[in-house]
């Protein structure tokens, strides 16, 4: 295992009713006029916002609002938020909604105390140094973004998606009331469920030797995502199943399965190439890129692939030949994705072959010039999983 140093400063209210709290929890981390930013509308007609801004009367938190955070969101409402913030001198910042929400908020938290443009920090060519104190109240399990030090904005004039990690992209209250994704379509239940996983299984391949605990952790939290995501997929209003997959998606993404242990990501960033060009939902573009991965790293490590099928879906181990019981799992996988309605191919998400040397001339690279980390990718490489999802 490696060394490791793990803060979590977020601190979680879970369970009916929890938005009532937003106000008073604002209030205790210094805030006295916040921008409430939240998407495109689902908020508003739920009744949530209602909710949130009497919340925040209450505690005498005084607000301003901002809507229009897209899926996949863009750096154009950033801008706006942060000029919004500057001119109504707010102090905190609350993020109502999915991932691309709290990605927005953040995004604007740090970039209405930077003295530059907020994407130097996105780009690298500048680090966070200081925010607005922020918090959320989560309405779609997925990103884990209510406590993962990440944020994902993309920078419209170059299509370029771009993840940004750091210790204060962490909110510091989480808001998570599972019956406010009662009103979600089923669609988004299975794409959030697809994205836990993937976090999981970005974690869960690794080279790292003598990771048991993790690796239990991994393997508990990816069985209640495939106990729990088809309940919640077939009937979204399920308070327990929608239960088990937001804390699910919480602990997938804020490192507790992948601390002493070194993730890979290439799925992410292939995937993030995938939602830029044809504004897909991340889950979705997941659900192709993923098994794709799979499948062209298999004999990178054939027991690792093994153990996740007999661990996570309960292939029966075939000790003559792990290589057949390996692809058994990945057999599973996509069979799973499936019943849950995701695509599988380019085709049934509307992707080109056409577009293919762009997309993998574009994945976000380290400073080797490759992606990944259990297997390093190179451009040639990345084209090839391309190629095996385009079928
Ligand atoms: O905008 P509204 O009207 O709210 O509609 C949204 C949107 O259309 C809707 N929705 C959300 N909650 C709802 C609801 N509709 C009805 N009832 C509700 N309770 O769902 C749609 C998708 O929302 P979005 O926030 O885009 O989804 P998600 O949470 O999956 O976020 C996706 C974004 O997060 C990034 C992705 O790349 C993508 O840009 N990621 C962020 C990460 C992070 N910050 O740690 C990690 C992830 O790997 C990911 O890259
Ligand atoms: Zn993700």
């Amino acid at each position: 295992m490696l060394n490791f140093e793990f803060t979590l400063p977020t601190k979680f209210l879970f369970g009916r009713g929890t938005e009532s709290l937003a106000g008073q929890e604002l209030k205790a981390v210094g805030g006295t006029r916040a921008l409430i930013h939240y998407g495109g509308g689902s908020a508003v007609r739920s009744g949530l916002l209602d909710r949130v801004t009497k919340s925040l009367d209450e505690a005498g938190v005084e607000y301003v609002l901002l809507g229009g955070a897209v899926p996949n969101p863009r750096d154009s409402k950033v801008y706006e938020g942060i000029a919004l913030v500057r001119k109504e001198k707010c102090d905190c910042i609350l993020a109502v909604g999915g991932g691309s929400a709290i990605d927005s908020a953040k995004a604007i938290a740090h970039g209405s105390v930077y003295d530059g443009d907020f994407w130097d920090l996105w780009s690298g060519k500048a680090p966070v140094t200081k925010t607005l104190p922020l918090g959320c109240v989560l309405t779609l399990s997925a990103t884990g973004s209510e406590s993962s030090n990440s944020s994902v904005i993309m920078q419209e004039k170059t299509k370029l998606k771009r993840g940004l990690n750091t210790p204060l992209n962490r909110p510091l209250f989480a808001i998570m009331n599972p019956e406010l994704t009662f009103t979600l379509p089923p669609y988004q239940v299975a794409c959030g469920a697809t994205d836990i996983m993937a976090h999981i299984m970005e974690r869960y391949f690794t080279n790292e030797k003598e990771v048991a605990v993790t690796d239990h952790l991994c393997e508990a939290l990816l069985k209640t995502v495939i106990q729990f995501a088809p309940i919640a997929y077939k009937d979204p209003t399920n308070y327990d199943a929608q239960a088990q997959l937001m804390w699910t998606g919480t602990l997938a993404h804020n490192n507790t399965c992948g601390v002493g242990r070194e993730g890979d990501w290439a799925s992410h960033q292939i995937e993030h190439e995938l939602s830029a060009m044809y504004d897909v939902a991340h889950g979705a573009g997941l659900a192709v890129v993923f098994p794709a991965w799979m499948r062209y790293n298999l004999d990178h490590d054939v027991n690792r692939f093994a153990q996740f099928a007999v661990n996570v879906y309960g292939v029966e181990m075939n000790f003559d030949n792990p290589r057949e019981t390996a692809l058994r799992g990945i057999e599973r996988h996509e069979a799973f994705l499936k019943s849950i309605g995701m695509p599988l191919t380019f085709k049934e998400l509307g992707a080109k072959t056409e577009d293919i040397p762009a997309m993998a001339k574009n994945v976000k690279r380290g400073p080797d010039g490759k992606t990944g980390q259990f297997v390093k990718l190179d451009t040639k490489e990345i084209e090839e999983i391309f190629r095996i999802a385009d079928r």
